[in-house]
């Protein structure tokens, strides 16, 4: 087994069988796509492996919710996904499942090498485990209480209002997502991979790897300075998984399965087609390129490379990292309907739009992407459009109509001169990866072609000399059909229509080498693309700040008396101007009722009314509250009624709020003013305080 010839494996992260593909995923296999067309036409030995990464807790639960089989719950998304790339163009050779025998196989290889180097170690751990699902509760299956910031519902690992992380031990009034009992603690053994075992030979290919974008690089190299913890690979049933070699109840952690998972596929396509995996993964002219999003640098810098070198395997050649696509510049978030799918999208649109758009954005960098529909649709006006898909269509339909479509030939070189240039410039762009350098300098050509056919007007010569008209457009049609090749990795399915027309196919860079051929014929012309009328996409939800759900009132207090049910409620009725109120709150520890009347105090007026001891509160008073002082927020010449102003944020809408949504939001009392996100409250331009002057987080 040797090969002299390099080959080369190119793969994009695997993604999740969990939902479906977004215009976000699609970032990074369009990008590939791309890079791994271009490869083949330049003639490389090159082949495009992915799969679907189906193992996990967050897919076995969904499947269980659904009330399907796992396997079910896979394969259904394997028919989606599959369906999106193919209607994206996005062409594999190999699109596998992770839940594959070869994948199984190589996981126990990979296993038993470690077991075998002594990098592994069984160590006991005690887990946050539910006794009603009978089940270990990863991280973000738990919620509860911020324990910093007291926020509700927030996951096991991380505060999304104060951004504090922290173990779902620390967790507050924790609970099981699941059942929603609270979770309690259990002891269990795992295997644990000795990362640090490689941290020399770690550091030693992130130097010596010149192709790793540097920006990584130092980080990543920062990471091992710090300290490589043990890594826990194993994961306890019920899981859907692999059994760990061995053990009955016992898994391989998803993440470790999962890029090996970049290998069965490889094999898998190798042996439908009579080749050897091993020339890829284990032969010195074998090449592995992966591409993958910022999220995931840890486990393809550390993890990865590292098991590969346990198991005697290739290291990555390149790790290309991308940015993220957001939506009006928030992540996109599936909760949230903040999110375009492949689906939604190619209902509207066609796909080789998303593939210019996309190009035009993509550097060899980790910057994120604005999806911006209006920029979308002007750069495919413009550009897509404008500059190359009517500069064929101008010269196609010349050449038809006056020439019955023969090229002839042409005897000016001078524009060939500028395009050589950038043409060897394009070619660089595309190894370097840097995609929007290949959109502009393609249409650098694409401008060469229009103004030489405007300037040199063959439609005014033809009337005086017709064979100085047919060099000019036959001058065209060549300058076409090198535009063609290079934008086919782009957009692959118009250039394929493009080459029809042209009456060339499978063009390769080869054939940008300009060869004359006096009897070749054009097939018939037609436009190839439609001009974006209507901009699609541009009523995308737009994330709120959550305090502009929050509809905060003065209120002014005209009777309130003790809850007769409870010793600690006083019911309050209050004013907002063009109606009464009455709610229900527990402040009697800390004002009397006489104190109460006639103060212009702040309501949440929006809150879902509730029955409290029997007594009906619709609406919520705000108090700041430290050890055991309490004051209210109070506003002095603001009338009862005037909503509250936070530099901006203002109340949107008809919106009930549920009170779990409020306790997310966190406002401090400094005393002499209220702050939320470090802006001041105010009523007409009045600063809200708080009562006797007490400071801390509100409630
Ligand atoms: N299953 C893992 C990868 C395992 S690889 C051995 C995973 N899956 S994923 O479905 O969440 O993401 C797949 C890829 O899509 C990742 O590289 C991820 O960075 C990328 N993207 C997911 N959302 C994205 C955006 N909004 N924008 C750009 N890329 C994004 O991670
Ligand atoms: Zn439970």
């Amino acid at each position: 087994m040797s090969s002299k010839k390099v080959k080369t494996v190119i793969t994009s992260a695997l993604p999740y069988a969990n939902g479906p593909i977004h215009i976000g995923h699609l970032v990074e296999y369009i990008q590939t796509d791309i890079y791994v067309r271009f490869l083949k036409m330049a003639g490389e030995d090159v082949i495009y492996c992915c799969a679907d990464d189906t193992h996990g807790t967050p897919i076995e639960i969904n499947a269980f919710q659904k009330g399907i089989s796992p396997n079910e719950l896979i394969e259904y998304y394997y028919k989606e996904h599959t369906k999106d790339f193919k209607d994206f163009d996005i062409e594999f050779d190999s699109y596998y499942s992770t839940n594959s025998p070869e994948n199984k196989e190589f996981s126990d290889l990979f296993f038993s090498r470690f077991v075998k180097n002594g990098d592994i170690e069984k160590k006991e751990v005690e887990l946050t485990y539910c006794k009603h699902c009978k089940r270990f509760l990863p991280d973000r299956f738990v919620k509860g209480e911020c324990p910093k910031c007291g926020a509700k519902d927030q996951y096991g690992d991380h505060c999304e209002v104060c951004n504090a992380t922290y173990s779902p031990i620390e967790l507050i009034n924790s609970y099981c997502i699941i059942c929603k009992n609270p979770p309690t603690r259990k002891k269990s053994v795992h295997y644990f991979f000795k990362l640090s075992n490689y941290a020399e030979k770690l550091k030693k290919w992130l130097i010596e790897n010149k192709r790793l974008q540097k920006e990584i690089k130092n980080y990543v190299l920062n990471w091992i300075e710090e300290g490589l913890k043990d890594w826990d690979i194993t994961r306890d049933a019920p899981y859907f998984g692999f059994n760990i070699l061995g053990e009955k109840n016992k898994y391989y952690y998803v993440w470790l399965d999962a890029p090996i998972g970049y290998i069965a596929s490889t094999k898998h396509y190798c042996d439908q087609h009579n080749l050897d995996y091993r020339l890829y993964w284990e032969d010195k002219n074998g090449r592995i390129i992966h591409f993958i999003g910022k999220d995931i640098i840890y486990f393809h810098f550390l993890f990865w490379p590292a098991q590969l070198m346990a198991a005697g395997f290739n290291l990555p050649y390149n790790i290309v990292v991308h940015g993220f696509l957001t939506l009006k510049k928030e992540k996109m978030s599936k909760s949230r309907g903040h999110l375009i799918s492949a689906r939604e999208y190619l209902d509207k649109l066609d796909p080789n739009y998303l593939r210019f758009y996309y190009a035009c954005n993509l550097s060899h960098s980790m910057s994120d992407i604005n999806f911006d529909p209006e920029q979308l649709k002007n750069r495919v006006n413009s550009q897509l459009i404008g500059n190359f898909a009517n500069f064929a269509n101008r010269t196609l339909t010349f050449l038809k109509k006056n020439f019955d479509g023969k090229v002839g030939d042409f005897n000016d070189e001078e524009p060939l001169k500028k395009i050589k240039i950038n043409v060897e410039k394009i070619l660089a762009a595309y190894r370097d990866i840097d995609f929007r350098q290949v959109i502009n300098l393609i249409m650098e050509i694409g401008d060469i072609g229009n103004n030489y056919m405007q300037s040199m007007e063959p439609w005014r010569v033809i009337k005086e000399d017709k064979k100085k008209a047919h060099e000019i457009v036959a001058l065209c049609f060549h300058i076409l059909k090198q535009l063609c090749i290079l934008m086919k990795p782009i957009v692959p399915s118009l250039c394929k229509k493009l080459e029809k027309q042209l009456n060339l196919e499978n063009l390769t860079l080869k054939d940008l080498e300009i060869k004359t051929d006096k009897t070749h014929e054009i097939g018939s012309p037609s436009p190839l693309v439609q001009m974006i009328t209507e901009i699609p996409f541009l009523d995308v939800k737009e994330k709120p700040d959550p305090i502009e759900l929050v509809e905060l009132k003065v209120a002014k207090v005209e009777k309130a008396f003790e809850h007769p049910n409870s010793d600690k409620l006083m019911v309050l009725s209050v004013s907002l101007g063009k109606e009464i109120r009455q709610i229900v709150a527990g402040i009697r520890n800390y004002y009397s009722p006489k104190e109460l009347i006639g103060k212009n105090i702040i309501i949440i007026a929006n809150l879902k009314p509730a029955i409290i001891r029997g007594y009906k509160s619709n609406g919520m008073l705000l108090a700041a509250v430290a050890k055991d002082k309490m004051g209210l927020l109070t506003i002095f010449k603001a009338s009862p009624g005037d909503p509250v102003e936070i530099n901006g944020l203002t109340y949107k809408g008809s919106y009930e709020l549920s009170i779990n949504e409020f306790k997310k939001i966190s406002i401090v009392s400094e005393g002499e003013k209220i702050l939320y996100k470090g802006k001041i409250l105010k009523v007409k331009g009045e600063t809200v305080k708080a009562d006797r002057n007490v400071k801390g987080k509100l409630s």
